[in-house]
């Protein structure tokens, strides 16, 4: 099977956040599945810098606005396809973002053009090689079931969109319509209309032959107002062909034996010279409590003001924090504020760091308010950081909550807590508190969590089946 996977960022070559990791692990994941993925993303800088023994497969001679080739090459292991377009992607700053932190204002053609891309590619656009399948992700990817449907494609080759996160919606005025190649009859509320603009992400969802998400309890909330930011009752309407599959790790990538950026250990009781190192390099004191870490995106789905007010509920037990994260200046500046000898505060993006968090760690919290998959509470699982996570999306679906019956049967994980408030998160962090001061009961946790499957194993397989009975279906 022949599959063209269409993302905005992919690890290692670009990443914000979860999706560059999922992007960047599906392939080695799905090919012992018999699935050859490979992957279109557009030609950032950083995309081709490391772009080796590219080739070009395909040109645009008018390509929303410029001329674009397609490169095919390797980089990071991964088989890529790289849109080099320079009037869209060759600048500074991040993938979405100018450096002042506000949206590139053309961010609705370029990444219409990628989407575009991949529909050219469906459509024969590089010599000696069709997808079967075109597998999007996120709005950026939104348009491309829509062009691949209104195209001679749509006979042989099938799409799927896969939500990572609904709120964003990839929304353009509707006066671009013409110069997003979008016809009027499709712009209409059966269509991708989202009250008066064109929403790329909604495109996707209507157009696509099936849709999937990143957690079954995700996929559920998804259809609800609660969390479906207003898009609840399309994907009501498409719940036939819509389909949660958690999101796996990368073992190769996150593996407390054989991690380069830590001291390897196979146990728990490895952790503790991590752990001292960590609490050095964050400036932290001794202390009896658990050393809890946070790294996020600071922003307000990750419910991280809530911990800013429950913070003394766990340096009154004796806990500490470690937090790297960046985002909202708000939440930069009140952690910085707290921080002392029992809070350490790294405001940037440091993958490295991230890796000896998990290693030094005894806790991982993830208070978030809505959380379609999560990724970091699965590296705290397999490094033995203790998950502390809001009962949410992916959250409730990776971990097992600590009660009497789970220590019993040995299978309890971490902690949860509902609702999503600062009094309910102190209440966890003072359950953390109890579990931690009673050793035998910590390590047992530890064990069950750092023997939890967490890799990519089985979510590879039904990404596999989805793949084989779209295609049986043709
Ligand atoms: P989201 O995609 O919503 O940000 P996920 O938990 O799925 O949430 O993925 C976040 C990814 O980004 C993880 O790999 C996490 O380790 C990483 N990450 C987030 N913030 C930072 C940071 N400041 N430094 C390093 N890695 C980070
Ligand atoms: C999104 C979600 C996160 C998920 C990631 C990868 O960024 O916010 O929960 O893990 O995508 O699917």
């Amino acid at each position: 099977t022949q599959v063209l996977s269409v993302a905005s960022e992919v690890a290692p070559v670009i990443k914000t956040g979860g999706l560059a990791d999922v992007a960047g692990a599906l392939p080695a994941a799905l090919a012992p599945f018999g699935v050859t993925m490979r992957t279109l993303m557009p030609g950032y800088p950083q995309a081709m810098r490391m772009l080796e023994d590219a080739q070009p497969v395909a040109q645009f001679q008018d390509c929303f606005g410029g001329h674009a080739d397609l490169l095919a090459g390797k980089a990071g292991g991964l088989d890529l396809l790289v849109l080099d377009a320079p009037h869209l992607f060759e600048r500074g700053g991040g993938p979405y973002l100018a450096d002042a932190g506000t949206d590139w204002p053309d961010n609705p053609e370029r990444f219409a053009a990628l989407s575009w891309v991949a529909s050219e590619i469906a459509n024969g656009a590089i010599e000696g090689w069709q997808p079967d399948i075109v597998h999007c992700h996120d709005w950026q990817a939104g348009l491309a079931p829509y062009y691949i449907a209104r195209s001679p494609a749509a006979d042989r080759v099938k799409t799927i969109i896969t939500v990572h996160n609904i709120a964003f919606q990839g929304l353009a005025p509707a006066w671009k319509m013409g110069a997003l190649k979008i016809a009027p009859v499709d712009f209409t509320p059966d269509g991708m209309e989202y009250w008066g603009q064109i929403s790329a992400l909604k495109a996707g969802l209507v157009f696509a032959d099936w849709l999937t998400t990143v957690s079954p309890t995700y996929a559920a909330e998804l259809m609800t107002a609660e969390f479906g930011m207003g898009l609840e009752g399309v994907m009501r309407a498409r719940r036939d062909s819509f389909t949660g599959i958690l999101n796996g790790i990368d073992e190769q990538v996150w593996s407390p034996a054989t991690d380069p950026a830590i001291t390897p250990y196979k146990a728990a009781r490895g952790k503790a010279s991590n752990k001292a190192a960590l609490r050095k390099e964050f400036g932290l004191r001794q202390a009896d409590g658990p050393l809890c870490v946070v790294v996020s995106r600071l922003t307000e789905q990750k419910g991280l003001d809530l911990l800013i007010e429950a913070l003394p509920t766990l340096l009154d037990r004796g806990g500490q924090l470690a937090l790297l994260g960046s985002g909202d200046k708000g939440l930069e500046a009140a952690f910085q504020r707290a921080a002392g000898p029992d809070v350490g505060v790294r405001i940037g993006y440091d993958e490295a760091l991230s890796h000896r968090m998990m290693a030094g760690g005894d806790a991982i919290l993830v208070p978030s308010r809505f959380e379609p998959c999560g990724l970091t509470q699965l590296y705290g699982l397999r490094y033995g950081a203790i998950p502390l996570v809001a009962l949410t999306g992916g959250l409730a679906d990776t971990v097992v909550a600590a009660n009497p019956a789970s220590m019993a049967h040995q299978v309890a994980t971490g902690i949860q807590f509902h609702p999503v408030t600062a009094a309910a998160l102190a209440d966890a962090l003072n359950r953390l508190c109890d579990l931690y001061a009673d050793p035998d009961r910590w390590t047992k946790m530890q064990r069950n969590a750092m023997s939890q499957p967490v890799g990519w194993d089985q979510s590879a397989a039904r990404y596999a089946e989805l793949y084989e009975s779209l295609l049986a279906a043709r």
